[in-house]
């Protein structure tokens, strides 16, 4: 898709351990449109956090590296540029927001200050002016004595304001996409609607996409547009999230959609996803979720389906749609 903000094509990433190779993402292809949400879940080690690490050119190497793919932003392949030129796009044209805001935000540093320093460093603007802005911004996310609260301390505030103040860091220089990883998996269930809907806001206001990374369905029910679903280093489907919620085709989504609590409920007991994701490490043959999925046949274990077009607007890799192929219309 040519008018796509964020178009990753054939991205590979592997970690060279001692104990081999792993392979944390497998040729993945994801794109998202501007101002569009893509909710990216699976399970825990299925390979969304160093997806989202590549894009923004994080991925700690060694011992992992990007060994092949596209990451195209607004054009221009991500993997190709220069390590200032990412700096440069990270924090301004992308902005990023991850679980554990503890792990980054500085502790010894002011709100204000870390609020504030986008905006100088990548827009030049002055310290006072910026400071003037992080006030409006922290009002902004909610932040009550929002004026006073520049002089905190990280420690100083609960989970979720430290959360709120990730948010407005991210959002401050107007970014055209959020990378936000499990944004709200600390949170208890209250305060993850709260942030969620605030971030929903900003988003819309902002004209924002984003990349939403979590192992909680809830949290793409209630955000995302469209979805894809990883298992084991690959999209496994992809789906506007009504129709995905509405008849999961993939045996991986039906079994994560059976574990959601709020769905399982009304359906009788929770059911979940028999054994676990393989390890990065472990050699796989055909698909990677033959060995826990209850609908496999002999050619699942030796022979990986590809994703094909199935339904309008709908990608599926599982030989049980071998039949409903589509033609692609591009
Ligand atoms: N620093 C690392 N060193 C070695 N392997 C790693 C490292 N980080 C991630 N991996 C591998 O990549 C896989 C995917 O990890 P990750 O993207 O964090 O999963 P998710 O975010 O879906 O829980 C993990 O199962 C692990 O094997
Ligand atoms: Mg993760």
């Amino acid at each position: 898709m040519s008018d796509a903000l964020l178009d990753i094509r054939g991205l590979s990433v592997y970690f060279f351990t001692p104990e081999g190779i792993g392979r944390a993402v497998d040729a993945v292809d994801l794109s998202i449109a501007p101002g569009e949400t893509l909710g990216l879940v699976g399970e825990s080690g299925c390979g969304k956090s160093v997806t989202s690490l590549a894009v923004v050119g994080l991925v700690p190497s060694p011992p992992g590296r990007v060994v092949a793919g596209e990451v195209r932003f607004l054009g221009r392949d991500l993997l190709q540029a220069d390590p200032e030129t990412l700096r440069r796009i990270r924090g301004r044209e992308i902005g990023m927001i991850f679980q554990e805001p503890m792990t980054a935000l500085n502790p010894v540093l002011t709100i204000g200050r870390q609020v504030a320093e986008p905006l100088v460093a990548h827009l030049g603007i002055s310290r006072t002016d910026a400071l003037k802005q992080a006030a409006r911004w922290l009002d902004r996310v909610r932040i009550p004595s929002a004026q006073k609260r520049l002089g905190s301390y990280p420690h100083e505030l609960s989970g979720g304001m430290r959360q709120r103040v990730m948010i407005a860091m991210a959002m401050i220089c107007r970014p055209r996409l959020l990378v936000a990883d499990e944004p709200t998996t600390a949170l208890d269930m209250t305060l993850q609607r709260q942030v969620l809907a605030l971030m929903g806001e900003l988003k819309a206001e902002l004209d924002t996409a984003m990349l939403l990374i979590t192992h909680d369905l809830g949290v793409v029910a209630q955000t995302a547009g469209r979805v894809a679903v990883m298992y084991a280093g690959r999209v496994v489907e992809t789906a506007d999230v009504g129709p995905l919620f509405a008849g999961p085709l993939h045996p991986y989504t039906q079994g994560l959609l059976r574990s959601m609590p709020l769905l399982g409920a009304g359906r009788g007991r929770l059911h979940e996803i028999l054994g676990t994701v393989p390890a990065a490490t472990d050699p796989i043959r055909g698909c990677p979720f033959a060995g826990r999925c209850p609908s496999s046949f002999d050619r699942c274990r030796h022979e990986a389906p590809a994703m094909e077009t199935v339904r309008p607007e709908r990608q599926v890799s599982c030989w049980l749609y071998e039949d409903s192929k589509q033609e692609t219309t591009g």
